[in-house]
């Protein structure tokens, strides 16, 4: 029974088996196909912060596989009625996987521990794997492959960009972050990157301009995460200089597109001219999150090969 929490747990080899498995369930699907490689498979989802993107994705995803999915209410009282002991091991006796959104990384791996069925990682303050996958299979699509390109991101170097690092290392992608100092990985995580993905080519810098540079995709996030509201005017100021505009998409190479995991704010990572532009992918992008959650369940929960 294998988990999801960090790329960590995924091998090059296994993230290429997802991403093939996802290219043969989209083009089944858009021929109109539903393939139950799933049936009568359970998923719970249980979320302590709000999505669109990765609950319905899911959501779908499973269905279309012929499984069902529940989402969890406050009313099941996650961390609140009873000991996170009690409550993993008795979801894991209904449930074959549980996706969770948790506010702290640790919470998703005692899950994972204790749950008996497989977790997967829907978002925590550490990463956001399945969107790191769903974003490099976005970039392969549209460059038609990826080993030796480039990944730009630009901004904070929070969870979306420690899980595109992460899964930019096990598909052999360049990493190049350029955040504002102090907002760039931290000591730890760059030690796990070195230990985990010590093939990783990765450049960080306080320019971002010189990121972009030689970039198949410039990628940003949002400055302050959900959960870091208070320190948004704060993070504004940080982050002033690193918008990704029109200025700094004409560095980057004409065939480098634009990515961003959504949700958005126009006017302060990205401006409007760019991410409603001609280069920008994020619609692509979102929707693939639905076809490689189908590559993750199906691998996951055990389809044939
Ligand atoms: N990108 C993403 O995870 O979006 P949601 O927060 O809507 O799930
Ligand atoms: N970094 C963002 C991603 C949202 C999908 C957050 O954690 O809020």
């Amino acid at each position: 029974m294998r988990n999801l929490i960090s790329l960590t747990d995924l091998t090059s080899a296994e993230v290429e088996r997802i991403f093939s498995i996802t290219e043969d369930l989209k083009t089944r699907n858009l021929q109109g196909e539903r393939d139950f490689l799933l049936p009568g498979r359970v998923l719970a989802l249980l979320f302590e912060k709000p999505s669109l993107r990765t609950r319905v994705s899911f959501e779908s995803a499973i269905a279309h596989l012929g499984g069902v999915s529940l989402f969890l209410s406050d009313d099941v009282g996650f961390g609140k009625r009873e000991s996170m002991e009690d409550f993993a091991r008795v979801l894991g006796e209904f449930v074959d996987a549980i996706v969770i959104r948790a506010k702290k990384h640790a919470v998703a791996e005692q899950l994972a521990q204790l749950a008996g069925c497989a977790v997967i990682n829907g978002l925590t303050d550490l990463e956001h794997p399945c969107q790191a996958l769903a974003d490099l299979y976005t970039l392969r699509e549209i460059h038609g492959t990826l080993r030796g390109k480039k990944l730009a991101y630009v901004g904070d170097g929070n969870n979306v960009a420690r899980s595109l690092a992460l899964g930019c290392g096990k598909v052999g992608v360049e990493f190049a972050l350029a955040a504002p100092p102090g907002y760039e990985f931290d000591t730890e995580f760059s030690e796990l990157l070195a230990r985990e993905v010590p093939e990783l080519k990765m450049t960080i810098t306080a320019d971002p301009r010189e990121a972009v540079a030689d970039a198949a995709g410039v990628y940003t996030d949002v400055w302050a995460s959900m959960g870091q509201e208070a320190e948004q005017e704060v993070r504004q100021k940080a982050f002033a200089d690193y918008q990704v505009n029109a200025e700094l998409m004409a560095a980057a190479p004409e065939d480098a597109c634009f990515l961003h995991c959504l949700p958005a704010r126009r006017g302060e990572e990205v401006s409007a001219e760019v991410i409603d532009g001609p280069r920008s992918v994020v619609v692509q992008q979102a929707g693939n999150r639905m076809h490689v959650q189908k590559g993750i369940l199906a691998w996951l929960l055990g389809a044939p090969n």
